[in-house]
């Protein structure tokens, strides 16, 4: 999928995204300040399934949906599981299913979710998805549930680090339909879809982690 020198892709070297092994550690340090002790997960674009599986371990109150577009990587991520969750939380979490955002309805029979979680889809699929994710969540947030998205963004006030340009134009050349979302094209996207934007954290590597709640 990727050469390993871009940040935010997994790579087919290996079953595991060395971006995801490094990011996994704040992202469930801001994830803990924003759940509460139990609930329902839904994992959009769950990749390789490093983010899920390290969850799982550290978040066991949660239970956990894993889903792709595509189910290229759904034996290394049922491989994580195994591997790293320990068995008595393994139940937790289901097995990798197939969704695209773009998908309506969400093959989900309808199912709510208090936190549905979606790293790294927005910059490397069609800016169509952003308004395909921000419906779908709308619809499968249960009363008072987060969508949280995560990864790279590019913001009117403020500047773009150069390693962000960098992986901007290089997402451009490699497919037209992708690149770097200005975070405010993505707000207006889910006040759209009834969903504001709740809270903005910054993170390492110039990252964002986004909160997004029904309004
Ligand atoms: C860069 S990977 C991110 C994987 C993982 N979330 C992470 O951060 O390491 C992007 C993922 O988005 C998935 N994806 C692309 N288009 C999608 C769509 N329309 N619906 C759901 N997933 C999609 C790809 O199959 C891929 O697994």
């Amino acid at each position: 999928m990727s050469t390993p020198t871009q940040p935010n892709l997994p790579h087919r070297t290996s079953a595991l995204s060395a971006a995801a092994e490094r990011n996994k550690h704040p992202i469930l340090e801001t994830l803990r300040t924003l759940l509460r002790a139990q609930g329902r997960a839904l994992e959009i674009a769950s990749g390789t399934g490093q983010h899920v599986a390290w969850f799982a371990q550290h978040l066991p109150g949660w239970t956990w949906w894993p889903t792709d577009l595509r189910d290229t990587y759904f034996a290394e991520l049922q491989a994580h599981i195994q591997a790293s969750v320990p068995e008595s939380l393994r139940d937790r979490v289901a097995a990798p299913r197939l969704l695209d955002v773009q998908q309506e309805p969400w093959p989900l029979e309808g199912a709510r979710f208090d936190l549905i979680y979606c790293a790294n889809l927005l910059h490397i699929a069609p800016w169509a998805c952003c308004d395909a994710l921000m419906r779908g969540a709308a619809q499968h947030l249960a009363p008072g549930g987060q969508l949280v998205t995560y990864g790279p963004y590019l913001e009117d006030d403020m500047p773009t680090a150069d390693s962000n340009l960098d992986f901007d134009a290089s997402l451009r050349a490699r497919n037209p339909e992708w690149g770097l979302r200005r975070r405010e094209a993505v707000e207006q996207e889910a006040q759209a879809a009834g969903l504001r934007l709740a809270a903005r954290h910054t993170m390492p590597a110039n990252n964002l982690l986004l909160v997004w709640q029904a309004r």
